[in-house]
């Protein structure tokens, strides 16, 4: 069905053609492809077919794949930013391809357009779409959607100066005069009266032209990606296509390409509190959705990312979408099932928070995205996929996921290597994400149960620690050990269902000793809080106390001068969201509700403010400008992105709304820096704690609970714990 409507675009829009090679060398050759635009297009596809094997193809303004096991056939797919073509554009594509020996391919080529709603046009439109679908809670800021386009004459003009002219050959020296901020790469659109038949820079690598070669888009290449404001000179060797005739007359513009205008909006802060937290919501989902892995919805809000990762699979299983775990882009599961739960727990016990705040159709959306992920991953009763990617490969490039060209391996447990830390984990998001969709997608919320119940059969039959199976995740996501994930998974399958065995599993493994701090591998409180809502037992009531002892003022959990529990450096913000987020949780079930809601809240307050400056990207006073985090640090398309953007101290050029950062060290110090993977990377699992305590604390002014509506909200808080 849905091939078919696909298909009904698709127009074949030329006859093939023959493409000539204009360099080879041994292992290589170039060519260029050149098509007259004579239908509109929202997006296209060239298929190219070789005489001979080509193994690679580089390209920068295409995607290109290997379309036969022969690697004869290959294609090249639109960019975002190039997917429309006008009738009466002159389509032209640059390639380099790699074989064996030096050979010259007889090269043919067929164009094939989309006629409309392809991938481009959908993207633009989704504002509207997306505003319509979600009419009555529409309070979501105004998201300015800024379509990526090649850079026209907006940018810096040259004077240019022409000199060494001979036999059709002259050199040009363009000098701009760069304002504003460094410029973090760049690209010359370069236009001269006469066709052109070469040109070289030594900054710069042609890209593109027109039809008649009069017009050229250059990008900066690694020899020179800054440009401080301040004059900038570029010498352009050029050669025309009639040799001998005089030297053309010749005009540019320079673009900073490392500039995107996109902001985030921001909601009004309709309760009057002192933290706008609407506006944290709306853009902490944001960031889920900039997280995003695989084919994007057409609602998609995050202009700067694309479709990605599109092969990630194993066999015939597919594994696409998920989330890119943190600032790199492989999909560790054991985090992401984490991240989903403690996010679908937030949204079933504040569900009054995400209504209030206009967020509640967007978080479904963002929590089923990991969740239709996970099922994915889940590919029969005994066997898990865990993760998607090499940590190794993937962490010593920097780019963007949609030009990712590594190969990205499937890793899973089965019965003979079991992990059952991470299929418990599994089970606990999909037990939450049945109850979160129980009225709202009766057959989807079914699917998510008898997949929890599975998994659980699966982690309890099969007992091993997954990082002991997966040597991929061990050097990343290393599981202390497996128990108290057996009871947390166990417990959420009790929650769900009220079926005894699962409670008797969990307290097989539950542990009342005081909790170090809630993370992805650490689930001791939510145990103890989950135990006593379930059960009333004031045992249980004694081991939440017995933690909060210890992450009181006076406990044995150190505190920065300004107040933020500190517990480790590496994502110290993360630990004291976590566990705001649990006291929040405990006081929902009548544990010291007063002293534990203002003490969590001056926890978040520290993370939105209360030292003077924002730990979340885009929001409040002064934000981090610089996460360690690849694509949103990309120039904007086409400049391609490299390891030089890991280490310029120039602000990411896409703003990563929403995403808390890891945090200060122990005496308040910060450093902004995308070096700083310590104290600045973001990741899934720093917000998902932090959101859903924000949202506990949005919960707690709809119900007129909030300490800033009872009196005594002052922060740091200093009181001991009851
Ligand atoms: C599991 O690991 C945690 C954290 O290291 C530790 O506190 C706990 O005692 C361990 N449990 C078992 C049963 O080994």
């Amino acid at each position: 069905m849905f091939s078919l409507v696909l298909w009904a675009g698709l127009l074949l829009l030329s006859f093939a053609i023959a493409v000539p090679v204009t360099n080879h060398w041994a292992g290589g050759f170039q060519a260029r492809v050149c098509f007259k635009i004579d239908k509109e297009m929202s997006s296209w596809v060239i298929h190219l077919t070789f005489d001979h094997p080509v193994e690679t193809i580089d390209v920068w303004t295409a995607d290109a794949q290997s379309t036969s096991a022969d690697k004869k056939q290959w294609t090249l797919t639109s960019k975002n930013w190039n997917a429309v073509e006008h009738v009466g554009d002159e389509l032209c594509i640059d390639l380099m391809g790699h074989g064996t020996g030096d050979f010259a391919p007889v090269i043919t080529a067929t164009l094939e357009g989309a006629s409309g709603g392809g991938s481009h046009q959908v993207a633009t439109s989704a504002p509207a779409t997306t505003q319509a679908h979600h009419q009555g809670v529409a309070t979501a800021a105004p998201v300015h959607t800024t379509p990526l386009s090649v850079p026209d004459g907006n940018g810096f003009p040259a004077t240019t100066r022409v000199s060494n002219v001979r036999d059709g050959r002259s050199d040009h020296y363009l000098t701009f005069t760069i304002s504003g901020p460094t410029v973090m790469g760049w690209a010359v659109k370069f236009r001269c009266s006469k066709p052109v038949h070469n040109l070289n820079v030594r900054e710069a690598d042609p890209l593109s032209h027109n039809a008649d070669q009069t017009e050229w888009l250059l990008v900066n290449n690694d020899n020179q990606i800054t440009i401080k404001p301040g004059t900038f000179e570029l010498k352009i060797e050029l050669e025309l296509v009639t040799g001998r005739d005089s030297a053309p007359q010749c005009s540019a513009t320079l673009t900073n390409m490392g500039v995107d205008k996109h902001t985030c909006g921001q909601p009004p802060n309709k309760a009057n509190s002192k933290y706008n937290y609407d506006d944290v919501l709306y853009k902490s989902i944001l960031f889920y959705e900039a997280q995003r892995s695989g084919k994007l919805p057409a609602n998609n809000r995050i202009p700067w990312r694309g479709d990605s990762a599109l092969n990630d699979g194993d066999g015939g299983v597919d594994l696409t979408g998920g989330w890119y775990d943190a600032g790199d882009f492989v999909k560790f599961n054991f985090p992401m099932a984490w991240s989903t739960a403690v996010l679908t727990w937030g949204l079933l016990q504040f569900k009054d928070a995400y209504q209030a705040a206009g967020q509640l159709e967007w978080m479904y959306e963002s929590v089923k995205w990991p969740l239709d992920y996970l099922l994915k991953c889940h590919a029969s009763d005994n066997v898990l996929y865990v993760q998607v990617g090499d940590g190794g490969a993937d962490h010593g490039s920097w780019g963007r996921p949609e030009d990712m060209k590594m190969a990205r391996p499937a890793f899973k447990i089965d019965a003979t290597k079991p992990g059952s830390e991470v299929a418990m984990e599994t089970a606990a998001a999909f037990a939450a994400g049945y109850l979160a969709f129980k009225e709202k997608d009766p057959s989807y919320s079914a699917k998510l149960l008898q997949h929890a119940k599975s998994l659980w059969q699966f982690a309890v039959t099969h007992k091993g620690k997954y990082s002991d199976s997966v040597s991929a995740a061990a050097g990343y996501y290393n599981s202390a050990n497996v128990t108290d994930e057996l009871c947390w998974g166990s417990l959420w399958l009790y929650k769900a269902t009220k079926e005894p065995k699962y409670l008797e599993e969990a307290l097989k493994h539950y542990d009342a000793s005081p909790d170090w701090g809630m993370s992805w591998d650490d689930v001791f409180i939510g145990n103890q809080v989950l135990l006593y809502e379930l059960t009333k037992e004031a045992k249980y009531k004694a081991a939440v106390e017995g933690t909060f002892r210890e992450w009181f003022p006076g406990g044995t959990v150190p505190y920065t001068p300004k107040g933020l529990a500190y517990r480790l450096q590496w994502g110290s913000l993360r630990y004291a969201s976590n566990m705001a987020m649990a006291a929040l949780m405990a006081a929902e079930v009548g544990i010291h509700p007063d002293e534990y809601r203002h003490w969590a809240m001056c926890q978040i307050h520290y993370a939105l403010g209360d030292t003077g400056r924002s730990f979340v990207v885009g929001f409040g006073k002064n934000p981090p400008v610089s996460p360690h985090h690849r694509s949103s640090s990309c120039p904007n398309l086409p400049v391609r992105c490299n390891m030089n953007y890991l280490h310029l101290d120039t602000p990411n050029t896409h703003m990563l709304c929403g995403a808390l950062v890891g945090g200060p060290d122990s005496s308040d110090g910060y450093k902004d820096s995308r070096e700083n993977y310590v104290n600045n990377e973001v990741a899934c699992d720093y917000n998902a704690g932090f959101q859903t305590a924000v949202a506990g604390l949005r919960s707690l002014l709809v119900r007129h609970l909030h300490p800033e509506q009872k009196g005594g909200a002052t922060c740091p808080y200093h009181g001991r714990a009851p």
